[in-house]
């Protein structure tokens, strides 16, 4: 995706091997470059939210683990750095899947080869997300299309938190048919749920949807169902930090809501994912642990004053405590389709047997 006229992936590989990522935690404000050097760099990159996203939480581990691996490779080196990385943060399956790819690779190897081979896989996975990202872009655009052509005006997508390029490598989940729909010139407009408490709607889709031209409006979370009921909303599309082999959706908190208004009003509820995203092992969504993140994200806000500095701000009054529970899990008969980088399939275990027979088996 382009930045003032730049191409960007959300990281890339410097000649020093070390990472570069964007620091997501100052944008839409600041667009800030930052070079990651080791596996702390990393670990504290993906913990702190400066990266973040299911697909791009599982690339920048992959790297993680490399970064690792450049002093000493043992078998004890590498347990131990995976596990640091995957303590990082719960929800996102990626995190664990990248994981263990990378380990699958480099296990079998000679010590002195571990570190070269697991930068190989790494580079490997990015370009793998960036190609199924690009190929969900195509599927869902022809939903988007075949919606168009119902309502035969302006197609309005709701979506949620921030499910584009900045959450994966490149091109997104959720707005890669977005980007591809207003590539094609179809008419469209995005409404951008705010997503409280971390804004990633407000700050990141938003500045991603400015950034490419795409027409859209930040609403505030919970508005999404009263423009559902006046007919101001043709399609959903919402990303997912782990889907179970059943096809319960786990995505950022307040998903679950929009599924729900969405069922009540009869506008199509999609989740786009690519393959890294599905828990084979999962039947129930229920059974995903759910991030929970500190209450001051609840009880504080942050934005840029007129003056241009960054301010924290308290909305909540002094001693009310508050729960900051990251993730809500929408069951799969709440949802219309999956939109996956093999196509589209219905939330349930036989659809995803569809697309992915091998898993299936
Ligand atoms: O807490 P975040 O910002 O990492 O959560 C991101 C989301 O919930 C996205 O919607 C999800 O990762 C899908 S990303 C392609």
């Amino acid at each position: 995706m382009k930045i003032a006229g730049t191409a960007y992936r959300t990281l890339w590989p410097l000649p020093s091997g070390a990472v570069c990522v964007i620091d997501q935690s100052r944008l839409p404000f600041e667009f800030v470059t930052l070079e990651l050097a080791s596996l702390e760099d990393a670990a504290h990159a993906i913990r702190t939210m400066v990266v973040r996203g299911a697909p791009l939480i599982g690339a920048t581990a992959a790297y993680g683990l490399a970064l690792a691996l450049r002093a000493e490779a043992s078998d004890e080196r590498i347990a131990a750095a995976a596990e640091a990385l995957r303590a990082t943060r719960p929800t996102a399956v990626n995190l664990a899947w990248a994981l263990a790819r990378v380990r699958r690779v480099i296990e079998p190897l000679p010590v002195p080869q571990r570190a070269a081979a697991a930068f190989a896989e790494a580079g490997r996975i990015c370009e793998e997300d960036v190609a199924q990202c690009r190929a969900i872009g195509e599927h869902g655009a022809k939903l988007i299309r075949e919606r168009s052509a119902e309502v035969r005006r302006r197609v309005n997508v709701l979506t949620h938190c921030n499910a584009g390029w900045l959450a994966c490598v490149d091109w997104g989940t959720a707005l890669a048919p977005i980007y591809v729909a207003h590539d094609a010139g179809i008419e469209l407009h995005v409404w951008v749920d705010e997503t409280r408490p971390r804004n990633q709607g407000a700050s990141l889709t938003a500045f991603e949807l400015g950034a490419h031209g795409v027409p859209h409006t930040v609403i505030v979370d919970n508005l999404g169902g009263h423009l559902m009921q006046h007919g101001e909303v043709d399609l959903v599309i919402v990303g997912s930090d782990r889907t179970t082999a059943t096809g319960d959706v786990c995505n950022k908190v307040g998903t679950y809501l929009k599924a729900l208004a969405a069922r009540d009003n009869g506008v199509p509820f999609y989740a786009a994912l690519p393959v890294s995203t599905i828990d084979w092992s999962l039947e129930d969504g229920r059974a995903i642990e759910i991030e929970a993140r500190d209450a001051a994200e609840v009880t504080h806000l942050t934005g840029r004053t007129a003056a241009g500095t960054l301010e924290r701000v308290r909305v909540v009054p002094e001693g009310s405590p508050a729960l900051n529970l990251a993730f809500d899990v929408t069951p799969g008969r709440l949802v219309t389709g999956l939109i996956t980088e093999r196509g589209v399939c219905a939330a349930s275990r036989a659809g995803l047997a569809q697309l992915y027979p091998e898993r299936a088996a």
